[in-house]
């Protein structure tokens, strides 16, 4: 099979998009990321791939926590600025309204949903770390989220009664 049906079949999958949130002493950061799952319901699981070359990953490595911000049609601007600069350049998330969870890790108070995680677990896969995330919190405060297709963002179709 050529690279090119491979990347073609890739590009067919959908994601959802979030914002993963870390701090560590004064360094708060904020990455964009598709590739995040639920791998486990008891104990409550997720794993997100982070590049090993992204800040996120030290983030990661030095705090042992992260969150995992749903991002809202709205939040398209910060899910794009979060996506394409690092936080090692500029601090991302100094125009957001921030909470933090049990974690000590930030969350975004406008994010559809929340899920605060301790980081439990990590392995590397090809280039990006696996994290695996023991969810310790989460919220919830709206229905509208962002997916990922494409190589693009728009909003998920939504029918709640
Ligand atoms: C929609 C979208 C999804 C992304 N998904 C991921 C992902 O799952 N894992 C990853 O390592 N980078 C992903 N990226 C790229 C990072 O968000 C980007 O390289 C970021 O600038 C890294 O930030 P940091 O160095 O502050 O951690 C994605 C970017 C966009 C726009």
């Amino acid at each position: 099979m050529g690279g090119n049906a491979v990347e073609e079949a890739f590009k067919m999958m959908t994601y959802g998009v979030y914002i993963i949130g870390t701090a560590a002493g004064d360094k708060i950061n904020g990455m964009t990321a598709a590739w995040v799952t639920r791998v486990s319901v008891d104990p409550p699981l997720l794993l997100v791939a982070v590049s090993k070359g992204h800040y996120t990953s030290d983030l990661i490595r030095a705090s042992k926590a992260f969150s995992v911000n749903l991002v809202t049609p709205d939040q398209a601007e910060i899910a794009a600025r979060c996506g394409s600069v690092s936080g090692r350049v500029s601090n991302k998330l100094a125009d957001e309204r921030i909470e933090y969870g049990e974690t000590g890790a930030p969350v975004l108070t406008e994010a559809a949903a929340w899920l605060d995680c301790e980081a439990v677990d990590e392995f590397e896969c090809g280039d990006h770390i696996c994290f695996v995330g023991r969810v310790v919190g989460a919220g919830k405060r709206s229905e509208q989220v962002l997916i990922y297709r494409q190589g693009g963002m728009q909003p998920a179709p939504v029918e709640v009664e």
